[in-house]
């Protein structure tokens, strides 16, 4: 029975999950509306704001679940990587929850985190189907792209973006063209309507090969379009423009993940991160694995955005990965981590 704690942006949450994929309670408080009117997350306000929050959203959780304290057998947080200000608020309260009520402090990646939440699930739901081992892991968010190696709890990344993350793109898109934040719901709804054939975006290339990701070429395109024209565009316009930049984002993330599904010779891919909310995303993965007689795992798209149950149910992979590298599970000096590779 674990509790998990999550402040590494803009979201304070908390759950407690069982065995590691049981959802008992959770709770999420989002500071979208707080960041909106400045066009993205600031930092100051982020932290500000979890201190605010991170008291009742614990409680919150624990009284969904109908538990109290002493039925915890640890508590998880998030360590890094994100906003070093915003983790430290979840941080420095999980560790005074773990002394107060001396339960172990498990510290958990993000990202391994959003990799776990394809476990989850109510009581009310059946358990989803683990990933056939070896599987390849895209993790896609407002702050990483990245596709790891994953057999147990050996976590290697295979591929990162050279420039913006996927999220980032979809936000800074969404900002240009005067959409609001977060920029990935907004796209996804107006590309409803627009043709993705209207602009071609051309995917980029690197001479060394690698299956890297690359987005801020397709964001400036993007910005040369909108320059080009007289005003900001509007109407079927915007919904062509923006169906044509999500179709080459989402064909650049389909693309080097069938890449090193092939170079790894593994069948199933797990999905996750904001973006892995993204429809049309899903969709064509699926297809794409399916054609290979792959299989998508993903979890719904509320534990794909940050949440604390992924936090919980990451916390026994990484209590013993950082058990066999020599960590202490239960230290409580522990600081956070703003940059942090997932898998070094
Ligand atoms: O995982 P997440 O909640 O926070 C980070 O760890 O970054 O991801 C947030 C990101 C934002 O960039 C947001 O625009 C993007 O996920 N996102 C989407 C969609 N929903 C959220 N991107 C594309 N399509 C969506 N439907
Ligand atoms: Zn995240």
């Amino acid at each position: 029975m674990v509790l998990g704690i999550e402040t590494s942006c803009d979201e304070t949450a908390a759950a407690v999950v069982r065995d590691g994929h049981l959802v008992l309670g959770e709770t999420v408080a989002t500071q979208i509306e707080v960041h909106r009117k400045w066009g993205g997350v600031v930092p100051e306000l982020a932290s500000r704001n979890h201190v605010v929050d991170i008291v009742p959203v614990v409680r919150e959780a624990l009284s969904a679940a109908g538990l109290g304290f002493a039925d915890l057998d640890a508590i998880a947080v998030t360590r890094g990587p994100g906003l070093v200000g915003a983790l430290l608020v979840g941080l420095q309260v999980a560790k005074a929850l773990a002394y107060a009520h001396d339960k172990p402090l498990v510290p958990v990646h993000h990202l391994a985190g959003h990799l776990h939440a394809v476990a989850l699930h109510r009581a009310d739901e059946p358990a989803p189907p683990a990933p056939a081992q070896p599987f390849v892991a895209l993790a896609v968010s407002g702050g990483h792209t990245a596709l790891y190696h994953v057999e147990g709890e050996r976590v290697v990344q295979v591929s990162n973006t050279r420039d913006d993350a996927a999220g980032e793109a979809f936000d800074k898109v969404a900002r240009m063209l005067g959409l609001g934040y977060p920029g990935g719901p907004v796209v996804e709804r107006l590309a409803r309507g627009g043709d993705p054939t209207a602009h071609r975006f051309t995917l980029p290339r690197f001479k060394d090969g690698a299956a890297d990701f690359s987005f801020s070429g397709l964001k400036t395109a993007v910005l040369t379009i909108v320059k080009r024209a007289e005003a900001l565009p509007e109407g079927q316009a915007l919904k062509d423009l923006l169906a044509s930049f999500q179709f080459a984002a989402v064909t650049q993330l389909v693309d080097r993940t069938l890449k090193m599904v092939e170079t790894h010779q593994v069948t199933d891919v797990v999905l996750a991160g904001g973006v892995a909310c993204n429809g049309v995303l899903r969709t064509r993965l699926a297809e794409g694995l399916a054609a290979r007689s792959g299989r998508l795992h993903v979890p719904p798209p509320h534990w794909c955005t940050d949440n604390a149950a992924m936090i919980a149910a990451a916390a026994d992979a990484e209590a013993s990965r950082r058990q066999g590298s020599g960590h202490d599970p239960a230290d409580r000096r522990l600081n956070a981590v703003g940059a942090w590779p997932l898998g070094a």
